[in-house]
């Protein structure tokens, strides 16, 4: 399953690549906001510190604003042509998004389904042609009582119709939501920074890696190794 850092802060992203391992960056409106910057600036810093620091293999998700077909094709041709083609277009998985979809998959477009609530929505969006249907795993969750089932059942449904549009799991806010998906093998997932540090943020393994250091430091003369 690739891990992709749900955020637009670039102090974040920095840090996260710095010390994880990580495949890229979604964004969405609501994320570029809280990084309080003209949103195509901060995209274009994002890539900025991709290419300075000579990451290549990396996926970034950009999302569409438009709400009419025309609209969002334009805008997937824009954000192409800025940031490259392997840009992967995020267009909410409503009529008119599928449509857009529908065409810019046919042109070779990689799209990402987003704002996936059911799973029914998620087949369609499959059918269309998306690279990846994201469904919203912790506000299903909220609404539904088991955003996790949702994408159990999503994944049959791809899996048992021989569709290979992928799954990332979004909006996640517990590391067991991000577990129960990387075992049953979706494709990727998108999660927000302060998430991912909590991964490896555990006193008992803190504790116990603070002990292997203070047994070694008791063999050695004067607290030094002689190695
Ligand atoms: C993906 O990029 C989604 O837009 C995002 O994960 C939604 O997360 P939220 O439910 O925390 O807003």
């Amino acid at each position: 399953m690739k891990l992709l850092i749900d955020s637009a802060s670039i102090d974040d992203i920095r840090h996260v690549y710095k010390n994880y391992p990580v495949d890229g960056v979604t964004t969405n409106p609501s994320i570029l906001l809280k990084a309080g910057k003209e949103p195509y600036e901060c995209l274009d810093e994002i890539t900025g510190y991709f290419n300075a620091a000579g990451i290549k293999d990396y996926e970034l998700h950009v999302q569409v604003i438009s709400t009419d077909v025309k609209g969002m094709i334009d805008e997937a041709e824009r954000i192409v042509k800025r940031y490259g083609k392997e840009t992967y277009i995020k267009i909410p998985a409503v009529v008119e998004g599928l449509y857009a979809i529908n065409i810019l998959s046919a042109q070779g477009y990689h799209t990402t389904a987003t704002a996936i609530y059911n799973a029914h929505q998620a087949y369609l969006a499959g059918k269309a042609g998306a690279t990846y249907v994201a469904p919203y795993v912790n506000r299903m969750t909220n609404l539904y009582g088991d955003g996790i089932e949702i994408v159990y059942q999503i994944f049959a449904i791809f899996a048992n119709n021989n569709m290979s549009t992928k799954i990332l799991g979004a909006s996640f806010k517990t590391l067991d939501q991000i577990t129960d998906l990387a075992e049953l093998g979706i494709d990727a997932a998108t999660v927000p920074p302060e998430l991912i540090k909590k991964m490896l943020d555990d006193k008992d393994v803190n504790d116990a890696v603070a002990k292997f250091n203070d047994d070694f430091h008791k063999l050695c003369k004067d607290d030094k190794a002689t190695m």
